[in-house]
This record gives C-alpha cells, structure tokens and sequence, in this order.
C-alpha cells in the first residue's frame, strides 16, 4: 500500500467515469491558479472532455489516465497515449496535475512512477512532454524523474491572449537498446541538455501532453 510523506493512505489507480466531476474540477482548480501551470483556463476542460480522457484510457491500449487519491479524496490525474504518427508510435505523450492542497508528499511521484511503469508494459521506449518554461517546480520534478530538457519553441502556445514558449522535455523508457540514429541526441551524450527538437514527432496538437 502507498502512503503519502505524511502518511495518508495514497492509491493511484485507472479513472472511472464517477471521477470525471472531481477531475474536472482539479484541473479547473489548477488552471486557475496564478502561476499558470497549464494550458488549459479555467472552465476550458468540459466534463465530457474529462470523460473522454478517461474513456480513452479505458478503451485504447496505447492510452491510459490515472488518478490518485489521498485518503479517499481527489488528489491529482495522469492522462497520457501513444502519438499517432507511425513512426513515433513509440513515444508516449502525457499531462498531469496535483491538487495544490495534496502537493510535495509524493503524490506527482507516484502517479508519475505509475504511468512510466504502465508506458514500459506497453511496449513505450519513449517519454515525452511539454511544459511552460516558467513552470520551475514542474521542470525540476520532471527532472528528478530523469527527465532532460530537449528543446523549446517559442509562442508555441497562446492562452488568455498570452503567448507562451512550450519546453521539451523527455526520456527513454526502458531498455532503449536499440542504437540511435546519426544526429540524434542520444548518439552523443546521453545528458546532452539541448537536443534538437526538429523530430517530427511533435504532436499537431498539445493533445495529452498538456492540458
Ligand atoms: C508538478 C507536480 C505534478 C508535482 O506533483 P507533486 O505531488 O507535488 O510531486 P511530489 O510530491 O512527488 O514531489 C514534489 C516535491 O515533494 C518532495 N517529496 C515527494 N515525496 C516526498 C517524500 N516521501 N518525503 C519528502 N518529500 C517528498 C519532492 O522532493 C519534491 O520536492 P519539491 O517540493 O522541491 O518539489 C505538481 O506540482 C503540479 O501538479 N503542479 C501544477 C500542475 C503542473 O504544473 N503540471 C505539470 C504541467 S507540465
């Protein structure tokens, strides 16, 4: 059984339909929150989008959502799915969110820790994500994770009549054994703090990654 650092029953399991409200209404929260951590505003995430996420999880293999419970209460979610194009069917994307209440006792490690696990038994060799460059709590989390920065690209995004660069993060997962390709990253070092975000692995759409 897991427990938070401050030893409070912690379970993190796959969504259900009877969640969709309470995770609706934790990423309203953390969307509204100053900071700006995500994509997402307040109100932007519908119910029925909720519920998509989690029937997708539910339904397609290459896909999973997550949720964590703090003593029988919503703490936080994990969404995440293969990308789509073939040949970076390999790389799973996700987004996640902890309640701010349920922050800093292990919550985010052990959703995070629950996906990563998942994505390896599903034969993902590649993690990927993306996350505002202002949002340092969340980089140094992700980092922690064995996360590296990867590239970023400027106004990505626009939220509120706001421009925000998007920050590249990923990993490999598992053995990764194959070798890399001539120019890739991972043919150098593998701590290189810059690699080029030139894949064309990137997502049309910020999809799971970031909500
Ligand atoms: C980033 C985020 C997911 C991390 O979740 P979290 O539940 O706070 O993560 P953890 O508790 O596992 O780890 C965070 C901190 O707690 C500490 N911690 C975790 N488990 C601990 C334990 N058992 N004992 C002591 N400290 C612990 C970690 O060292 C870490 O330190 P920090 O306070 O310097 O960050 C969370 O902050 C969040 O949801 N933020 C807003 C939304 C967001 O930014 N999402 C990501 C968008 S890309």
């Amino acid at each position: 059984m897991l427990t938070t650092a401050d030893g409070r029953t912690l379970v993190v399991r796959s969504g259900v339909m009877a969640d969709a409200r309470d995770v609706r209404r934790l990423i309203d929260a953390v969307a509204a929150e100053p900071g700006v951590p995500l994509l997402a505003t307040p109100g932007s995430i519908s119910l029925r989008d909720v519920k998509g996420l989690i029937a997708k999880g539910a339904r397609d293999p290459g896909s999973v959502f997550l949720v964590a419970e703090v003593a029988g209460r919503m703490a936080g979610n994990l969404g995440g799915s293969g990308l789509a194009f073939a040949p970076s069917a390999h790389v799973f994307e996700f987004g996640m969110s902890v309640d701010a209440a349920y922050r800093g006792v292990g919550v985010g490690a052990a959703l995070l820790e629950a996906a990563l696990a998942w994505a390896a038994g599903a034969g993902f060799t590649r993690v990927e994500l993306s996350v505002f460059p202002h949002n340092t709590r969340a980089i140094a989390f992700y980092e922690r994770h064995g996360f590296t920065f990867e590239g970023s690209r400027p106004r990505r995004f626009r939220r509120a009549g706001r421009y925000f660069d998007e920050q590249l993060m990923g990993r490999t997962l598992g053995a990764a054994a194959e070798p890399a390709a001539a120019g890739s990253a991972a043919a150098g070092s593998a701590t290189t703090a810059a690699a080029p975000a030139t894949t064309a692995a990137a997502p049309a759409t910020p999809g799971a990654g970031m909500v």
